[in-house]
């Protein structure tokens, strides 16, 4: 038995975002079944541990206008989920349902029946992220600052935990049909008071094969850290180079015990994207047609104007940067974004500093600070890379985000899939029975 340490790796499929190139010829559907049906096929031919769904709550707007460039929505998490575990048989089914807007009876209903319909699949990624614009579409604009969010998150696991766990007993779950609990009045009960909620009832859906879903998390704060060290079994980051993985893996992990956790019970995987090619070159060339596919001329002016806070439209994305600076009073004119930069003014004169000394335009500048794909090379290469940054404990693995949807999986499956197998750091086979067994021994 080999003791080398194995990467874990699951499959993104992306909901609105310019990593995709939706403009491709190869591209499909965001919305199409087929588009998931094919994706957590490869996956599964991959033996990825996952395959994950982001989420948005509301559409993201961008000077009052709907942000994304090239496909805007996406389906509900939990249908597209319970419809994928019935086209596959190993794959774990991760969906990202935030903490703040929803309520824990729903949620743990919802992660309980995706676990039994997929047989122990179901991961739940809790995120908090909310802000006033977020809040509108369920009448709750500026619900919870944000370092209150975390308090509420941690309550809702906390209930839904309650509610799972209310249907405990795996000798009478034997036999789950009626008439087995009717000397047994505990069975489903649930009584929770707490600051956010008051819950007293019986939880209507029957211990799922997990108990509780694999829990994920991405929160980056130092409260959201806090929380992930404390409650998670994979942390969804973006700390993806090796210097910034390595940091964040040492910080994470040496939270958890604390919490009484040892290091191994929790996965670290950044999100990474990647480019093949035939050989290094040819590999490079692709990569720098994939950035540019990425990063068009109107995406870099709407990048950049994130980050100047001001209307740059009447810039060229070919031309050099605006010789005007970031307006740090400006208010943000991107609505519902995941992240904010917070100091734009530093950001905006590192910029500055790069463009000014490798003489870059606009949408050179922005290729270069936000279209930089993780790995590149051949297959032998990739694989190499990926080994490298896992043993070297920059993560336990990743979650790749292709940039094509749904065939930019098939490739990396077909050829470093094998190569990582030749090094003895990937399975050759699923082993467990449920997602956590896979993804934690
Ligand atoms: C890699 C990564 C992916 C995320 N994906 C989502 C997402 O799909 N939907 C969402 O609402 N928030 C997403 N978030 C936001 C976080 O989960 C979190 O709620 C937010 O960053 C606020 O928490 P923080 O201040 O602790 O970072 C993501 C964050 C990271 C770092």
């Amino acid at each position: 038995m080999s003791a080398k340490k194995q990467v874990h790796l699951a499959a993104h499929f992306p909901g609105v975002n310019n990593t995709t190139v939706w403009g491709d010829p190869e591209s499909g559907s965001q919305t199409d079944f087929s588009s998931f049906v094919h994706f957590a096929h490869t996956a599964e031919r991959g033996l990825f541990d996952f395959l994950f769904l982001a989420e948005g709550l509301r559409l993201r707007e961008h000077r009052g206008r709907i942000h994304d460039l090239d496909v805007v929505g996406r389906p509900d998490t939990f249908t597209v989920l319970n419809a994928l575990a019935a086209v596959t048989t190993h794959l774990g089914l991760g969906g990202t349902i935030n903490t703040t807007f929803n309520e824990p009876y729903e949620i743990a209903t919802q992660f309980a029946s995706l676990d039994h319909l997929s047989g122990g699949r179901a991961a739940w990624n809790l995120v908090t992220s909310s802000d006033a614009f977020t809040g509108e579409n369920f009448r709750r604009g500026g619900f919870l600052k944000p370092e209150q969010r975390y308090d509420r998150a941690a309550e809702i696991l906390e209930v839904a935990k309650k509610l799972w766990d209310s249907w405990s007993d795996d000798a009478v779950l034997a036999d789950q049909r009626a008439g087995v609990f009717a000397a047994d009045s505990s069975i489903g009960w649930v009584a929770h008071h707490g600051e956010q909620f008051d819950v007293r009832g019986r939880f209507g859906v029957p211990r799922s094969p997990q108990g509780y879903p694999v829990l994920l998390q991405s929160g980056d704060s130092d409260a959201g850290r806090e929380f992930g060290a404390a409650t998670a079994d994979a942390i969804f980051s973006r700390h993806g180079t090796l210097e910034s993985g390595q940091a964040f893996f040492k910080d994470l992990k040496g939270r958890m015990p604390r919490y009484g956790r040892h290091p191994d019970d929790l996965k670290i995987l950044p999100a990474a994207t990647f480019v093949l090619g035939d050989t290094a070159s040819d590999a490079e060339e692709r990569a720098d047609h994939v950035r540019r596919q990425q990063v068009g001329g109107q995406t870099a002016i709407a990048f950049l104007e994130q980050v100047w806070g001001r209307d740059l439209s009447s810039y060229d994305p070919d031309g050099p940067l605006p010789d005007v600076d970031p307006d740090p009073e400006g208010v943000s004119i991107t609505r519902g974004r995941v992240r904010h930069e917070k100091d734009t003014v530093a950001l905006g004169k590192q910029w500055r500093e790069l463009a000014e000394s490798r003489n870059l335009s606009i949408r050179e500048l922005i290729i270069e600070t936000t279209a930089r794909q993780s790995f590149i090379g051949t297959p032998s290469q990739v694989a190499q890379q990926i080994d490298d940054y896992v043993q070297a404990d920059a993560s336990d693995g990743f979650i790749l985000v292709p940039h094509l949807t749904p065939g930019g999986l098939d490739d990396f499956v077909d050829k470093v899939i094998p190569e990582l197998q030749n090094r003895g750091s990937y399975r050759t086979a699923y082993t467990g029975d449920t997602l956590r067994d896979n993804l934690l021994t």
